[in-house]
């Protein structure tokens, strides 16, 4: 069993004890499992292998915006993975970790020029274009560097998915992706420039869609439209289907991938394109947590907090999406339970990660983990309140590695500066 599971009364991450983690990096620290992360590719992939022809394999696209690590990339890249990115940062990320630029797509409603510059430079497989104007920016600046560039158009299919309003990225009043009417103005335009190549269509509709019928839903509108688009002259060799696929935060239901795999083969495999796939925190969600140490229980007339050491600078979903994360003690997991609120030290209400949630009774010095951190946990990070940002660690069977390094408190102050005139 890979992931966080207990051992022996005391919960490890794959072989590797993680009060052995906490002596040795401190905390609030990430742990990553190298072999769930690995798991899940493959649980994603074995899927599309068993519903789509060989031949017609679709190129998965870790949308790294979830977890951009570099060891966590380069677990992804060797198991075949390509990428997405929304920025030029995740592009120098995904070339240092070693991914070919020829299997890197570039999504973002707002590309920068020196963004779609480099992007161009090092030959990337495609922009996902999200506006007309992004689309004439594209073209001056290829035109400019003498250089063709690849393109889809993003659709917003006007269709609600996503576990969160905020989350939710296919609706018309979303800030993503080109409506249905303009989609074909696009192709128009794009007919007419001269360092344009556009190839097809690509859409993502929200993160944490629990339901086939929803991706159903779209994957139809998004054929239509093909259907459509090839009618009124144009050619579709690519289509980017996206991502938003769901992990377990509390009780949620899993997609069931062979179901979704299905529609993908009986819908999008027909219209003879290239596939492409954005997946995310389904990679790397369920593999990781935040480990942190507990500062203090205290006692209220209303309630018992437990203090910890990690903080919503940390880990921010609990407090912008009212995001459910699971908390477990990592030892003395058998102690009778206790009702807490877990909080952390900043100085807002906000900085809390549960309420009233039952725990084993829990003392100063003690463990504790927020699971499904893997995605959108420390890539989220800020040094709010001048905490350093967190330690990453991957562990990889029984042996664990810093993969990267606490911030020190000289590196934060250092980029501050202080005018002579003061
Ligand atoms: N492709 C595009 C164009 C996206 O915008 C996203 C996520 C993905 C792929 C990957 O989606 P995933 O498979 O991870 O659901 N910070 C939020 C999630 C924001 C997702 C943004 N876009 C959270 O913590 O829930």
């Amino acid at each position: 069993m890979v992931g966080f599971v207990e051992k022996n009364g005391v919960l490890h991450c794959d072989d590797v004890a993680l009060p052995v983690i906490a002596a040795e990096v401190d905390t609030p620290v990430y742990v990553y499992s190298a072999a769930h992360i690995r798991a899940q590719y493959d649980a994603l992939a074995g899927a599309m292998v068993k519903a789509l022809p060989e031949t017609r394999q679709p190129m998965l696209c870790y949308a790294c915006k979830a977890n951009s690590n570099l060891a966590v990339l380069k677990v992804l890249q060797a198991q075949g993975s390509g990428l997405e990115i929304v920025s030029e940062g995740e592009l120098h990320r995904g070339l240092a970790a070693g991914f070919d630029a020829g299997r890197i797509v570039a999504t973002g409603v707002g590309k920068q020029d020196s963004e779609i510059a480099v992007c161009l430079d090092k030959g990337i497989h495609q922009f996902n274009v999200e506006s007309l104007p992004e689309l004439e920016n594209i073209q001056a600046i290829a035109a400019q560097m003498d250089k063709s560039a690849d393109v889809v158009f993003r659709l917003n299919p006007n269709v609600s998915g996503g576990g969160h309003h905020k989350i939710s990225t296919g609706r018309a009043r979303d800030k993503f992706g080109i409506s249905v009417e303009r989609i074909f103005e696009a192709f128009e335009m794009a007919q007419g420039m001269s360092h344009i190549n556009a190839l097809g269509l690509s859409m993502h509709i929200g993160s944490q869609v629990s339901t086939v019928e929803t991706f159903e839903d779209a994957f139809k509108k998004l054929a239509g439209i093909v259907t459509d688009i090839r009618a009124a002259g144009h050619e579709i060799t690519r289509l980017d289907i996206g991502g938003g696929f769901p992990i377990i935060y509390n009780e949620e239901d899993l997609l069931d991938f062979d179901a979704y795999a299905n529609w993908v083969n009986e819908i999008i495999e027909p219209l003879g394109t290239e596939i492409i796939m954005e997946p995310g925190r389904y990679l790397v969600g369920n593999g990781g947590a935040l480990l942190t140490e507990v500062l203090y229980v205290k006692e209220t007339s209303d309630r018992d907090f437990l203090v910890i050491d990690a903080a919503m600078n940390d880990l921010i979903r609990p407090t912008l999406y009212d995001a459910y994360h699971g908390i477990e003690a990592v030892e003395n997991r058998d102690a009778q339970e206790r009702v807490y609120d877990v909080v952390g030290p900043i100085c807002e209400t906000g900085d809390t990660f549960s309420q009233e949630r039952s725990l084993p009774e829990m003392a100063r010095g003690d463990l504790a983990v927020i699971k499904s951190a893997g995605a959108y946990g420390f890539c989220m990070a800020s040094n709010y309140n001048t905490r350093p940002l967190p330690a990453e660690v991957l562990v990889d069977g029984d042996q664990f590695t810093v993969i990267r390094k606490r911030q020190t408190y000289q590196e934060i102050i250092d980029k501050d500066i202080i005018p002579e005139w003061l």
